[in-house]
């Protein structure tokens, strides 16, 4: 799995230009685009990169690709990204990672979106990844209610559940929110639910990248395939 995921970035790769302003995604595989960036950096390509999370800015850093951040610079090019999922309009799910807010900022900033992944992340339609939605913590009561209600609208329903870390404690993201994560299974339409989620005040960012992706790379056992999105 590991193998296919630096396939994916390595096509990605090819993709990028002396001179480019990139994002840098977060999680397993944007991590391997970010080690074979640095290869081509050491061996003389110029870019600069704004990363989408802590953890990013740190392996960037080890990688020796230099930053920037989204004060100084205009624009991206390009962001190359994980998701963890991908359906065929290329509408993602992503935030597994937690870094959701920063990726979407990221990816919004950018002439164009290269997603990244192994072909497990394929889905026919969005859901069965519990989405996370990242939430202020003050009034998390309210905030989750109007979460429930807005899934009703769009006819889906599912157990929602703050996201510890692996010390047990609740996850707290870059920019000191929480995530809920809500396992819904299906989500016949995705552009309405991520509308309704974006008008909750308590609702910082959800994980539904809506039209944000230009193309996937997609690496999977008989080879690597690239979707363009129409
Ligand atoms: C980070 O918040 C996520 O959006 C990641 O991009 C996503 O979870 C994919 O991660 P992996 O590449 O580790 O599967």
């Amino acid at each position: 799995m590991d193998q296919l995921k630096r396939q994916a970035a390595a096509r990605a790769l090819d993709e990028v230009r002396d001179g480019m302003q990139l994002g840098l995604g977060t999680g397993s595989t944007a991590k391997h685009f970010i080690e074979l960036l640095g290869e081509r950096v050491a061996a003389g390509l110029n870019v600069i990169g704004v990363p989408t999370s802590e953890a990013t800015r740190a392996d960037a850093e080890r990688c020796g690709v230099p930053l920037t951040t989204l004060d100084e610079i205009d624009h991206l090019d390009l962001t190359v990204d994980g998701a963890d999922e991908i359906d065929p309009q290329l509408n993602l799910i992503k935030g597994g990672g937690g870094a959701l807010l920063r990726e979407k900022i990221v990816a919004a900033a950018s002439d164009r979106m290269i997603v990244i992944a192994d072909d497990t992340k394929w889905v026919p339609t969005l859901g069965r990844f519990p989405l996370p939605v990242e939430v202020i913590p003050f009034g998390l009561g309210a905030t989750r209610r109007a979460i429930e209600k807005a899934f009703a609208q769009c006819g889906v329903s599912g157990q929602m559940a703050v996201r510890k870390a692996k010390d047990g404690h609740v996850f707290v993201t870059d920019g000191g929110h929480w995530i809920v994560d809500a396992q819904l299974g299906r989500i016949a339409d995705p552009a309405s639910l991520a509308k309704a989620l974006s008008a909750i005040p308590g609702v910082v960012e959800h994980g539904l990248f809506i039209g944000l992706a230009s193309s996937a790379v997609l690496a999977g056992g008989d080879g690597i395939r690239v979707i363009e999105r129409r």
